[in-house]
């Protein structure tokens, strides 16, 4: 599968996968796929027509994308009159650009030719892509709103954790020298002004709630405050040096 690069090109093969899935799987009639989607009629008896060697027909057959899929086909069944069309659409774009980096983590297919190292970072991205369909799938399941953020958060750090371990892979050249990017150390002071006037407010002082899946949350938000911080600080003096 050739490299992605940004949501429009997939979008369409997307929509095209779900309106299927729903006509077929979920029994939802074509006017009410038409209104979850967010397109004209006419778009979805286009979807649902087999156009071989289409798009949508080689991302269907990809194992790594199609649960992710048909959760949110089953997600759009169950819970249609819940949501307002905006956050629909939201919901379309975020998946597939996650299925974007499913499918652009899906490089390396044989893995005899790796030495030991690339192996283990390998198997790692692996791990961390399937930790996030399973997020994936069970955020679209659950009902309650915060746990349905945590899990999608939690996804969304899997798939970030798998970008940061492939890019790895991918660039070793970079890995083993490094060049100073005169703008890095620029922004570098910018974002930590951002930073600090942003985050000056702990999450967790401000907002008192008895809800596990808030607090978490609110926890990561601090937390993940505070890693900004140590991250941007730590580079900001290595390059100072
Ligand atoms: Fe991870
Ligand atoms: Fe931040």
């Amino acid at each position: 599968m050739s490299k992605i690069k940004n949501v429009e090109q997939v979008l369409p093969a997307v929509r095209a996968l779900l309106a299927k899935e729903l006509i077929n799987n979920h029994n939802v009639s074509k006017a009410d796929v038409s209104r979850i989607l967010g397109i004209s009629p006419a778009a979805v008896t286009q979807y649902t027509k087999n156009k071989r060697g289409s798009y949508a027909d080689e991302l269907g057959k990809n194992k790594e994308v199609l649960p992710v899929i048909a959760s949110l086909a089953e997600h759009f069944a169950n819970k249609k009159k819940k949501e307002g069309e905006m956050r629909r659409n939201m919901t379309i774009i975020e998946t597939s650009e996650n299925i974007i980096s499913i499918i652009n983590n899906q490089g390396i297919k044989d893995k005899r030719k790796l030495d030991p190292k690339t192996k283990i970072l390998q198997d790692r991205v692996e791990a961390e892509l399937r930790e996030a369909r399973t997020s994936l799938n069970m955020a679209n399941n659950i009902e309650d709103g915060f746990g349905k953020l945590l899990f999608k958060g939690l996804a969304s750090d899997s798939i970030r954790h798998a970008e940061i371990v492939s890019q790895v892979i991918r660039d070793q050249e970079t890995v083993g020298s490094f060049k100073l990017d005169r703008k890095l150390k620029k922004y570098l002071k910018q974002m930590i002004e951002e930073e600090e006037n942003a985050s000056e407010q702990s999450m967790t002082k401000l907002v008192k709630t008895s809800h596990p899946a808030v607090r978490a949350l609110l926890q990561s938000v601090d937390q993940d405050e505070m890693k900004h911080k140590k991250m941007l600080k730590s580079l900001s003096k290595y390059l100072d040096s």
